[in-house]
């Protein structure tokens, strides 16, 4: 089995990884639930949401190759579109951190490489003094035509790490999905944790 070396990319290091991010989030975002038909336009204005102070990457590499990703930052760099409904919720945006996403080929899955970007997220997290962190999921309908059928969702993982979907608390992105002419949105659900 490949060794797989995990690094916390900053700054110029974090940089310099957003392309090959961008190919992983392509290849790896296409399969069900997301069925993200991606391009390089739309990432190159997604990911210029990482380039701030307090955001990291999670590199996983196999070698010099990106073979997995996950990310982290403010939640007031990433997700304005989710801010206002926290803050009404009672939660100060300024102490969240965003985990964005999780991304690791598939070959790779299993040995807890999933598991390890969450321990490095919430730490750092932890070093910035946050006091929750969360991220957002697509909701899909069951009966969705794109579903595998052997397909296992992530909720026991998520629930397993702390996580809890905070109820009523949605938001929406837009991509164009694999089946679909134009790019439409997606409700997002929002999965919350004390750090
Ligand atoms: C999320 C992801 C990075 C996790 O990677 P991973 O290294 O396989 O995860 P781990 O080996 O640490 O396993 C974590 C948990 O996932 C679950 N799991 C493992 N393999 C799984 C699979 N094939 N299907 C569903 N759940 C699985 C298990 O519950 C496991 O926990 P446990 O064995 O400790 O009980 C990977 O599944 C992935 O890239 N998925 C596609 C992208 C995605 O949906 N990302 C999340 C939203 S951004």
């Amino acid at each position: 089995m490949t060794t797989i070396t995990l690094k916390e990319l900053r700054g110029t290091a974090l940089e310099a990884a957003l392309n090959e991010l961008a190919a992983l989030r392509i290849e790896v975002f296409r399969d069900f639930p997301y069925l993200y038909d991606g391009n390089f336009d739309y990432e190159r204005d997604y990911l210029s949401h990482y380039r701030h102070e307090q955001s990291i990457i999670i590199g996983a590499y196999g070698g010099n190759r990106l073979i997995g990703a996950a990310t982290a930052g403010a939640l007031a760099d990433h997700a304005e579109a989710f801010s206002q409904p926290l803050v009404e919720a009672g939660y100060d945006p300024n102490r969240m951190l965003y985990c964005g996403e999780s991304v690791l080929l598939k070959h790779y899955r299993g040995q807890g490489i999933g598991h390890a970007f969450f321990d490095k997220r919430e730490a750092h997290g932890r070093r910035l003094g946050k006091t929750h962190s969360l991220f957002c999921a697509v909701v899909r309908p069951d009966n969705h035509p794109l579903r595998p059928e052997d397909y296992q969702s992530l909720e026991p993982f998520w629930r397993k790490r702390g996580y809890l979907p905070e109820q009523g608390l949605l938001t929406h992105y837009n991509w164009k999905d694999i089946d679909q002419p134009e790019a439409t949105d997606k409700p997002m659900q929002v999965w919350l944790k004390a750090l």
